[in-house]
């Protein structure tokens, strides 16, 4: 059995291809279609109903295009919205979270950062999350700003390089030997953070879990495209396509609609 239709994805913005990255990456020969709603971001800011909203719209017009599974490769999307998006729709729907728990069982100094948007760090499903790990020392910080200056394309402008640092300082001070990205567009930022924080930190984010898991649900359902060649990937965008042809590596097609 062989199931050809694409593997959905939506974010904010340009972030979550991060997510895509990983996902073609590990699944090489299946297709798939990424909405990114530059539009309407930052989500960080928004409230927990406006994001409900975003998300179902998101959801719906990637389910018009006959998906097969939808990945929200937004931690701000999945933490506020994905238990509406469940109750709501049957196909499969893959979220994701700071990495929080990889972070903590590996920490030796018993202390991990994680940056994220106000969005996910004041949701409820967050809160739960870091209950589970009450031994370890988790400093939060939100990354105010730093999705919209990614969405202009403002990776290393100098007011991104003053930002970060001083989202950072805090927690180097506080002898953290984990950073997690909790926010899909965060990776993008990696060599610049790396430029900041000492060696010994690890950074993590999900790309690489939510792509294994992607394809676990898959395969359960026996709905892995088994074919040998490439699979075909389709960008749509709401905003100026620049931004996103800048940030994916290789040509794709990208499609400017108004969704
Ligand atoms: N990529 C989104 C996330 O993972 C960014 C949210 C936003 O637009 O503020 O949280």
């Amino acid at each position: 059995m062989t199931n050809t239709n694409s593997i959905g994805l939506f974010d904010s913005g340009i972030g979550g291809t991060s997510i895509w990255a990983a996902i073609h990456a590990l699944l090489p020969a299946e297709n798939t279609i990424y909405l990114a709603d530059s539009k309407n971001a930052p989500y960080g800011q928004k409230t927990k109903d406006e994001i409900i909203a975003l998300s179902i719209k998101n959801t719906q017009f990637l389910l018009e295009q006959n998906c097969k599974i939808i990945v929200v490769a937004c931690n701000t999307a999945t933490t506020n919205a994905i238990k509406e998006l469940r109750a709501k729709y049957d196909v499969p729907i893959i979220g994701i979270e700071p990495a929080i728990k990889p972070a903590a069982q590996n920490s030796a100094t018993n202390t991990i950062g994680i940056l994220a948007t106000r969005g996910t760090l004041n949701s409820e499903l967050f809160h739960q999350t870091i209950l589970k790990f009450d031994q370890t020392k988790i400093v939060e910080q939100i990354g105010h700003h730093l999705v919209t200056l990614i969405e202009n394309g403002e990776l290393e402008s100098p007011q991104m390089k003053e930002l970060l640092k001083t989202y950072l300082k805090p927690m180097i001070e506080s002898n953290i030997d984990y950073l997690v990205l909790g926010c899909s567009h965060y990776p993008y930022l990696i060599p610049q953070i790396k430029k900041i924080l000492p060696k010994k930190i690890k950074i993590i984010d999900s790309g690489e879990a939510v792509a294994r898991q992607t394809k676990n649900i898959l395969q359960e359902r026996n709905n892995l495209n088994s074919g040998t060649q490439p699979g075909k990937s389709i960008f749509y965008t709401n905003a100026d396509p620049k931004v996103l042809e800048a940030i994916l590596k290789h040509k794709h097609t990208i499609i400017q609609k108004d969704f």
